[in-house]
C-alpha cells in the first residue's frame, strides 16, 4: 500500500532509535550506560501528582478547550509575568501536547509551501523535520569558525524573500551553551525589522548554571503582545522532569494563536485534561524541585567536564545550562556516527552522533543520569579511543582488553 513521499522522506528520530537499541541491549542483560538521554531522572513534583489525582478521582475527565484550560492559561500568565515580566492574556496562549507540538503547530500555521525557516546549527534534531512536515524548507546556518555561537552576519545573509521564521534555542540542545544577551537582542531586533517570526524555544530556560540567567527575548522587543512576531515556546517537560506528561505551550499574537488553535483543534482536539491539571499543579506549586534539579545538574555537569578532560585531545565547551554537553572528538574520529557505533559495540555506551544535530566530529553526551554512570561511561569512552588509557577495563562482569589501538 502507498506511503506518502513526505513520510518516506522523514528519517527516524535518532535519539528515539538509540533509546530503543539501549533498551534491547539491557533486556539481553548487557551492561549498557545510556549517556544519550533527554530527560531528567528526578521525581515529578508532588503538587503535580496531587492535582492530577484529584481530577482523576472526580471521575470526570473531559475534552478541554482546544487551546487549553482556563486554569492552565492562568498558570502560564503567572509564569510569564514572573519570569519574563510580560503581561499577557489567555488570547496569547496555546497549550499543546508538549513544546514539540506547539512548535509544529506554529510552523504549520505560518508556512506556505517552500517557504524557508532559518535554523542555527548545532540544532535540535526535530526542527528541520518539523519544518518539512509543514511543507517548508529548513535553511541551516553554520558558524564559519566551527563555534556553537552563530554570527548575525551569517543569518542576515541567509534571509531571502521566502524566509518566514528563525528558530532559536537557548540554552541549547545539543551544546548546552546559552547565546549571549547581545545576540538575543540582535536577533529580536532583526526579526522585527524584517517582519520574520522568531520562534524562541526556551524549554531549558530554568536549567542554567553558575548564576547565569536566560536572556528574556521580550526585553528587547518593541512590539506589544497583540502584534508580536515572537513565538515563545516553553513547557513542563524539562524544568519539572515531566517529559511523560506532554504539556507545553506557545505564546504569541492572538491572530496566530487563533490559526494554531484551528490546526490543533482539527488534529488532536486538545491537550489532555488530566495532564494539564498536573501541569497547573507544578506551575502553581512549591518550586523547590526546579532548584534542586538545577543544582544537581550543575554538579553533574562539573563531574562530566572533569572526566572528559582526562581524555587527551577532546575539546570541551562547558555547558551554561540544559543537561547536554557536545564535546569535539574529531581528534580521534571525524565520523560521529562511526564513533557512536564503536562506543556502543565495544563499551556499551550510548551517545548521540553530532551528525544528527548538523555538526560532525562531535557527540552529544547527556548528564541527566547518575554520577556513577557519567564517571564509568566516560572511563569506558576513554578506554575505547585514548591510547594513553589503561589497556584493560571491567565492563559488567567481563574484563576486556583493548587490541585495536
Ligand atoms: C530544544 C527542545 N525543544 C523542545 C523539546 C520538546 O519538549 P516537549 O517534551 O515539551 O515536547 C525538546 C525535547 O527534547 C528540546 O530539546
Amino acid at each position: 500500500m502507498k506511503i506518502s513521499q513526505l513520510a518516506k522522506s522523514l528519517p527516524e528520530s535518532a535519539t528515539l532509535r538509540l533509546n530503543e537499541v539501549a533498551r534491547q541491549l539491557r533486556a539481553r542483560g548487557e551492561p549498557v550506560i545510556h549517556l544519550g538521554g533527554g530527560e531528567p531522572k528526578s521525581k515529578v513534583p508532588m503538587d503535580a501528582i496531587l492535582a492530577a489525582s484529584s481530577l482523576l478521582n472526580s471521575g470526570e475527565i473531559r475534552y478541554t478547550p482546544s487551546s487549553g484550560t482556563v486554569e492552565m492559561k492562568k498558570a502560564i500568565i503567572r509564569y510569564t509575568e514572573e519570569h519574563y515580566h510580560r503581561v499577557i492574556g489567555p488570547e496569547h496562549i496555546l497549550v499543546s501536547n508538549g513544546a514539540k507540538q506547539a512548535i509544529s503547530v506554529a510552523l504549520q500555521a505560518i508556512l506556505d509551501p517552500q517557504e524557508e525557516v532559518i535554523i542555527l546549527a548545532p540544532y535540535w534534531v526535530s526542527y528541520p523535520e518539523m519544518v518539512r512536515i509543514a511543507n517548508g524548507q529548513p535553511v541551516i546556518i553554520y558558524s564559519e569558525d566551527g563555534r556553537f555561537h552563530p554570527r548575525m552576519e551569517d543569518i542576515e545573509q541567509a534571509v531571502t524573500s521566502n524566509t518566514r521564521a528563525v528558530i532559536v534555542n537557548s540554552p541549547n540542545n545539543p551544546t548546552g551553551i546559552a547565546y549571549s544577551r547581545e545576540f538575543i537582542e540582535q536577533i529580536v531586533r532583526f526579526c522585527e525589522k524584517e517582519g520574520l517570526y522568531l520562534i524562541m524555544d526556551d524549554i531549558y530556560n530554568q536549567l542554567m548554571f553558575d548564576g547565569k540567567k536566560f536572556a528574556n527575548c521580550f526585553e528587547f522587543s518593541t512590539k506589544s503582545p497583540d502584534d508580536t512576531n515572537i513565538i515563545l515556546i516553553n513547557g513542563v517537560s524539562k524544568m519539572y522532569a515531566m517529559t511523560g506528561f506532554r504539556i507545553g505551550w506557545a505564546i504569541t499574537n492572538p491572530r496566530l494563536i487563533e490559526a494554531m488553535d484551528k490546526i490543533q483543534g482539527q488534529t488532536t482536539s486538545c491537550p489532555s485534561a488530566l495532564l494539564q491539571a498536573a501541569a497547573v499543579g507544578a506551575l502553581n506549586g512549591v518550586q523547590d524541585t526546579v532548584e534542586s534539579l538545577r543544582i544537581s545538574l550543575q554538579n553533574k555537569r562539573d563531574v562530566l567536564v572533569t572526566e572528559l578532560s582526562k581524555i587527551d585531545g577532546v575539546k570541551i565547551t562547558k555547558p551554561d545550562g540544559t543537561f547536554y554537553c557536545f564535546p569535539d572528538f574529531s581528534a580521534y574520529e571525524k565520523d560521529s556516527v562511526k564513533l557512536a557505533q564503536m562506543l556502543l559495540e565495544k563499551a556499551r555506551v550510548v551517545t548521540i552522533p553530532g551528525k544528527e544535530f548538523g555538526f560532525e566530529g562531535h557527540l552529544r553526551i547527556s548528564f541527566c543520569g547518575s554520577i556513577k554512570d557519567i564517571v564509568e561511561g566516560v572511563e569506558r569512552i576513554r578506554w575505547v579511543i585514548d591510547p594513553s588509557a589503561p589497556n584493560e577495563i571491567v565492563i559488567g562482569e567481563r574484563k576486556l582488553v583493548r587490541d585495536w589501538l
